[in-house]
Parts: structure tokens; sequence; C-alpha cells
């Protein structure tokens, strides 16, 4: 299993676990966080969610050769929308550790926790657009509207890499640890949530999450729109192609 759990002092620990692959997420790695999700949510003694890669990266992002394999990945009922509308829709805490490159959907899905705490060896990066794609599952939406549009743009159209001293610093990030301490801290704070009244707690989030959730869940089936005509693209296949073949790609006849 590429998607490892467990729960212990009232924390479901969900660790990302492909270090062949970089940790990237093909769709039965989705499938397998979003019932780690799911069941995180059905079970009482779960108070929080502690999720986290390993030591030297949290996430290369969606697998590339699933991307090049399949043109619906991110369409209707597929895995990766699985998880993240259980992700979105968690009412329990969320808490990020990240070690390591967080790359594409692992940066987007780092928006969409509520601590998220950075290694300072740490990177977020959401290369889209040099993958002849675009931004999905929210951050076309939350990005902008959180660091501004200017620094989001660099970002996003760009695809510049994010410094986890500057995550902080446009608010998409809660605290820079050493790498060696980011995931026990990260650990202790969800345990911290865990002995917290879980209604209150749950109660909170909801209400900071509210005013923004009927407008996220509509941008994100736009960008999924998008986002599928993108990976059909010829501007994609010649990004997948050269990613898999270790070459720059050449963008000049697409
Ligand atoms: N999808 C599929 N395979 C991936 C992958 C991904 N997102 N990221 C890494 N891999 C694979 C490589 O193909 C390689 O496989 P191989 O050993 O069978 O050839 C293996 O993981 C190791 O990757 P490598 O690139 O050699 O490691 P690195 O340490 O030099 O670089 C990264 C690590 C994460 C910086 C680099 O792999 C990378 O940029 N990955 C792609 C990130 C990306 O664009 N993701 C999609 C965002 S939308």
């Amino acid at each position: 299993m590429s998607i490892q759990t467990r729960t212990e002092n009232g924390v479901a620990h969900i660790a990302i676990a492909r270090p062949e692959k970089k940790n990237a997420l093909s769709g039965a790695m989705y499938g397998e966080l979003a019932q780690a999700f799911r069941a995180a949510e059905a079970d009482e003694d779960v108070r929080a969610i502690l999720l986290h890669g390993d030591r030297s990266i949290f996430t290369s992002g969606n697998d590339i050769q699933d991307f090049a394999q399949r043109s619906d990945i991110s369409a209707g009922a597929s895995p990766a929308k699985a998880f993240m509308v259980a992700l979105t829709g968690a009412a329990k805490p969320v808490v990020a550790a990240v070690n390591g490159a967080a790359i594409g959907i692992g940066t987007t899905l780092l928006l969409h926790c509520d601590l998220i705490y950075l290694a300072d060896d740490a990177v977020l990066k959401m290369p889209f657009v040099n993958l002849g794609l675009c931004p999905e599952f929210g951050s076309s939406l939350v990005l902008p509207a959180v660091a501004g549009h200017a620094r989001a743009a660099e970002k996003l159209l760009l695809g510049e890499a994010i410094a986890p001293d500057e995550a902080v610093a446009m608010g998409i990030a809660t605290r820079v640890l050493p790498a060696d301490e980011v995931l026990a801290f990260a650990r202790a704070q969800a345990e911290r949530l865990a002995k917290l009244p879980p209604q209150a707690v749950q109660t909170s989030k909801r209400l900071m999450r509210a005013p923004g959730a009927p407008a996220l869940a509509a941008h994100i089936e736009v960008e999924l729109k998008a986002f599928q005509e993108r990976l059909g693209s010829a501007e994609a296949k010649e990004a997948f192609a050269a990613f898999l073949e270790r070459r720059a790609p050449d963008f000049s006849k697409t």
C-alpha cells in the first residue's frame, strides 16, 4: 500500500509512501487517500487528521505517467476528485507536515488543510502551465485570494517555486521548522487539537470555511472542465513526453 494509515491518540495519521516514484500520486493512491479521509471522518475516536509524506519528499504530484495515459484523470467521479472532495469537505481539522517537495496537487491540497507545517527544506511548486495544464481543485481561487493576484501569478503562470518562509509570508503555510522536527511538531499540534472539545473545534472550522465554500465548489467545477481540455492538448502531450523521456519540452510547434 502506498498510502499508510494508523490512528493514535485521537489522530488519524495518513502517510504518502511511494518513495521509488518520489511519492507521485497514482489513481489507486487517490482512491486510498479518499477512503482514508472518509474513514477518519466516520471514526468517532479520530478528532484530527495528520497528512505527511516521508523525510525526503511530501509528493511530486500527480503521476505524470497516468496523466500521459489517461485523459479522464480529473473528470466526473475520478479518484483524484473523490480525494479532493473528501479533503475540502473534511469536518475534522487537517494538519499537514511537509518535508521536501510538494508539487502540483501536493501544493494545491495544502491550500485546503488547516495547519500547514513546512520543513526548512520544503519547496512548494505548481508547474501546471509548464506542463501545458492549468490550476486545479481551487488553487486558482484560493492562492490569488490569500496572496493577491500579482504574487499568485508568479507561482501559477510561471510555475515558480515557493520557499518555506515565502509560503508563510504569503499566508499559505503556518510555520517553518527544522526538517528533523516538522513531523513531530505537526503530530503534537494534531494531538493538541484532539484533546480539545471536538464539536467546538469542528464548528469553528466550519464557520471559518463556510463563507468561501460555495464559491470554491463552483470554481473547482470550472477548473476541472478547463483542466480536462488541457490534458488532451498537444502542449500537455509534449510536456508529459518530455518529462518521461528526460528532455526539455519544445512548445514551438504545439
Ligand atoms: N509522476 C511520475 N513519476 C515521477 C514523478 C511524477 N510526478 N515524479 C518523479 N517520478 C519518477 C521519475 O520518473 C523517476 O522514475 P524512474 O526512476 O523510473 O526513472 C523517479 O520518480 C525519480 O525521479 P527523479 O526525477 O529521478 O528524481 P529527482 O530527485 O531528480 O527529482 C523531482 C525529484 C520531484 C524534483 C522530479 O522528479 C520532478 O520534477 N517530478 C515531476 C514533478 C511534476 O511536474 N509533477 C506534476 C505536477 S502537476
